[in-house]
């Protein structure tokens, strides 16, 4: 007998793990580069439309499927198609969503390991432990390995405890304190010279750029990666909502913790690098951009945090512990995915599940570690602008094409009663039908 299915037993639980899978390194790290790298605030402003007007419309999608179906996205949408050709589609998607976001954790996973590496660094440099900070902030194999397994120890644990005492008792934990360690260190970090200029750099707009492709496919994938969109994972959570839960009003709570929570890092990580330039760390990169790939979080910033002397050890402690916060209560919403399903499907027992399908995941990313350079960013690439997007695609006809409107109205309504007559349902429909798979389409082939 399989067990019972898990359920959120609040609505700031779910707020808590959902916006916990929103909100990550994509946030912190990748939403404030890609702001400085296309315009500063024309790319704010893209984004903020492209996260409204697409974004909430397929994580809508998404948790209404989940919570309809209460089950894995397999099943789920093979639920809510009917004839033989939509059921293999269903079945086709639901598997592409389960693979992309086991690569995914598992590139995700090796970035996380960074980030606690780099946590336990300032604290081997209080211990006076200089070659262990050596050790700890060296790209190495080992390192890396080492750290990956660790990081994905935490993952397969909190999977293993189940919806209420693994993802929902550990969002609520660390999603306030990843919030108030974000505020602390924007306060702290405004103060330092040079910070206005970053600032500057974020929030002044180039609009010469907002027409540019390059601006609208990053800014679209930012805000599909950003709301963990096309993989499962929001179905999966959407799955364990209450019956009387306002579909509309806690997705767009989420939608907008996660902007929230993106803006801000924009107004810690631009003016620190801008810091970092004033206290003489080289911010740029050969061809005249802003350094944004791994080399601003492992490099520019513990720079950085060296020229701060005493206090930059604790800055530093704060600001890897809100990347390994980050990093986590992503990673648990993506190990959920496969886990539902072989629990679900293979009547696996919960735990066993988290412990193989996560083993697997972190096998690969070991492969990853020892081949970085040729596969590193060939599974980024795939993963999220190639198979992301496209699976947003496929959810969003799945709703709106495949799935009978009625019923949709039908499961909004339980914990919604007055939707017909609200905002919500006047727009929602026609803009999953038409508007979502027609500008994802668009901006993916631009
Ligand atoms: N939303 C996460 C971030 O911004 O870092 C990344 C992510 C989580 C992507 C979960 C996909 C996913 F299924």
């Amino acid at each position: 007998m399989a067990a019972p299915r898990g359920e959120f037993t609040s609505r700031f639980g779910f707020l808590m793990a959902a916006s916990g899978s929103a909100v990550g390194l994509g946030n912190i790290w990748g939403f404030p580069t890609n702001a400085a790298s296309n315009g500063g605030a024309a790319f704010l402003f893209t984004y903020l439309i492209l996260a409204f007007a697409l974004a909430y419309p397929a994580l809508m999608a998404e948790l209404i499927i989940g919570r309809y179906a209460r089950a894995n996205a397999v099943t789920a949408l093979r639920t809510i198609s009917s004839g033989n050709k939509t059921r293999l589609a269903a079945l086709l998607v639901g598997f592409i969503g389960i693979v992309t976001v086991s690569f995914i954790l598992s590139f995700y996973g090796i970035v996380s390991g960074w980030m606690i590496a780099f946590f336990f660094d300032p604290i081997a440099r209080l211990l006076g432990a200089s070659q262990l900070s050596a050790w700890l902030t060296n790209d190495a194999v080992m390192r890396n390995s080492l750290f990956v397994v660790l990081f994905m120890l935490v993952t397969i644990y909190i999977i293993s405890a189940g919806v209420k005492e693994g993802i929902e008792k550990w969002a609520s934990r660390l999603m306030p304190s990843l919030i108030v360690i974000l505020l602390l260190l924007i306060v702290y970090v405004l103060t330092l010279p040079g910070a206005m200029d970053g600032l500057r750099a974020y929030l002044v707009p180039d609009f010469s750029l907002i027409a540019d492709p390059s601006l609208l496919v990053d800014a679209m994938g930012q805000a599909f990666f950003s709301l963990s969109l096309g993989v499962g994972t929001m179905l999966i959570y959407g799955s364990y909502i209450s019956s009387n839960e306002n579909l509309p009003t806690i997705g767009s709570l989420v939608a907008l913790l996660d902007v929230g929570i993106a803006v801000m890092a924009g107004m810690l990580i631009l003016p620190a690098m801008y810091v970092a330039l004033a206290s003489g760390v080289e911010i740029y990169d050969d061809a005249g951009g802003l350094i944004a790939g791994p080399g601003l979080i492992v490099s520019v910033l513990p720079s950085l945090l060296t020229t701060m002397g005493a206090i930059g050890v604790f800055v530093a402690i704060a600001f890897f512990a809100l990347m390994t916060i980050a990093s986590l209560t992503s990673s648990i919403s993506m190990l959920e995915v496969p886990v539902a399903y072989a629990v679900e499907h293979h009547e696996l027992e919960r735990r066993r599940a988290a412990m193989l399908i996560g083993s697997a995941i972190t096998v690969i990313s070991l492969v990853i570690v020892f081949n970085f350079d040729p596969l590193f960013d060939l599974v980024v690439t795939v993963t999220t602008e190639v198979s992301q997007p496209l699976l947003g695609f496929a959810f969003c006809i799945f709703a709106a094409w495949i799935w009978q409107r009625s019923e949709i109205l039908e499961e909004i309504k339980q914990g919604c009663p007055e939707v017909e007559s609200g905002i919500f349902w006047k727009i929602w429909p026609f803009y999953v039908k038409f508007i979502c798979p027609v500008a994802i389409l668009v901006v993916y082939f631009q």
